[in-house]
């Protein structure tokens, strides 16, 4: 991540916002202090709403000290212990009565990822900042793009979610309005980044320059998560990663050949589904939490449950019986909003064992073939 920033500024001035111990700052330190174009000073604030973490951020930034002391930086350092979100939104609040309080030409971040409730009070201090987000990292991101100057660059690590579906597009709104995409780096496995932590994030570094001018082409790297990994780069117009003609702002990440191969095959089907008459949704299914309504022999008050498993060879086969999850859900009054009416539906799942071919398997759901008035299908 500290490799990506680009520019030379004399003074760098850099927010590390959810700084845990300080690892990001000390990786672009390090990396400054041993660069040909060394800066006159670096100047780091810090924000790490726990405090437990204070004494080893504390001690990274001493570190960082003693590294520009060696290297003929200057070096100062700010370390806050109050939630970014409060203190960011006061500082672009001020900025937008007036004070310029753009205060940084440089961030780097690994934002905290969670669920923002719509009535909480994180979502109304960041909607008086402008910014219209259900999840904290997409806030953090948001908020250090508003206080970036003119070509200051951003390096994030952070989910891929914020990449395409609806809850995120006022972020992507905000983020390609007002940053031009430089590179974005594609962990290949969803767990190797946050081994340790059991993090099952799909997770991507993301390069971003504050500027409306956008280059001809972003790169879009990829290596495999482990250490020391390879990484493999694909120059992608700019236009092919965010089409200027999509309102929805999506952000393709197309890591190698063959997916650009599928890219412009789906980039032809230009007629929305809904135009087509049909409509997508998830599995209404979360077993875990329908558990005790979940059997695994059909009754008379059952309904047919559909799992990965009863997909095969292009249609649904139901009851399975005899496996390890269960055939049928009751129909109870608990359970009306999990079912579905008897018709015919296309089934996909994307997550795919060992032994499928194909990643994404398509099969039909055929009435005829089923013997149910009512169905219910399992998140997949
Ligand atoms: C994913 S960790 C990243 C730590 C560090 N940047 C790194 O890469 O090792 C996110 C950090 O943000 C901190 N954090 C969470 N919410 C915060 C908030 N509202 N304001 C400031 N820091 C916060 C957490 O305590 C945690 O240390």
């Amino acid at each position: 991540m500290a490799s990506l920033f680009e520019a030379h500024p004399a003074e760098i001035r850099l927010l590390d916002a959810g700084a845990g111990a300080g690892a990001l700052s000390a990786a672009l330190v390090k990396r400054l202090g041993r660069d040909k174009h060394r800066p006159k000073g670096i100047a780091v604030t810090a924000y790490e709403i726990d405090r437990e973490i204070h004494p080893a951020l504390e001690r990274t930034l001493e570190s960082c000290r003693a590294e520009c002391g060696r290297a003929g930086i200057e070096f100062s350092a700010t370390l806050h212990g109050e939630d970014f979100i409060e203190a960011a939104v006061s500082l672009v609040r001020g900025d937008l009565f007036g004070a310029s309080k753009r205060l940084f030409n440089a961030a780097i971040l690994n934002p905290p990822y969670r669920k923002i409730n719509s009535d909480s009070r994180t979502r109304r201090l960041l909607r008086e900042a402008g910014i219209e987000t259900s999840n904290l990292y997409t806030g953090f991101l948001a908020l250090a793009a508003k206080l970036l100057c003119e070509n200051g660059e951003m390096v994030a690590i952070c989910p891929r979610s914020f990449c395409n579906g609806p809850y995120f597009k006022p972020f992507r709104e905000q983020l390609l309005d007002t940053m031009s995409l430089r590179q974005i780096h594609v962990f290949e496995s969803r767990s190797a980044a946050f081994q340790q932590d059991e993090v099952l994030q799909e997770n991507i570094i993301l390069h971003a320059v504050k500027s409306p001018e956008k280059p001809q082409s972003v790169i879009i790297s990829t290596s495999s998560g482990a250490r020391g990994g390879e990484i493999e780069e694909r120059a992608c117009p700019y236009a092919d990663v965010v089409s200027p003609s999509d309102h929805e702002r999506f952000i393709h990440l197309v890591t190698r050949e063959s997916d650009e191969v599928v890219r412009l095959k789906v980039a032809r089907f230009t007629t929305p589904l809904t135009k087509l008459g049909l409509e997508v949704s998830t599995g209404r299914v979360v077993d875990f939490r329908a558990k005790q309504f979940l059997v695994y022999e059909a009754q008379d008050d059952t309904a047919p449950l559909i799992y990965p498993c009863h997909l095969d060879g292009g249609f649904v086969h139901w009851p399975k019986p005899g496996g390890r999850k269960p055939n049928a859900i009751r129909v109870t009054e608990q359970t009306q909003e999990l079912l579905v009416p008897r018709a015919i539906y296309v089934l996909v799942k994307r997550f795919t064992s060992k032994e499928e071919r194909r990643r994404v398997v398509a099969c039909i759901y055929d009435p005829q073939r089923i013997s149910a008035n009512v169905s219910a299908s399992k998140t997949i």
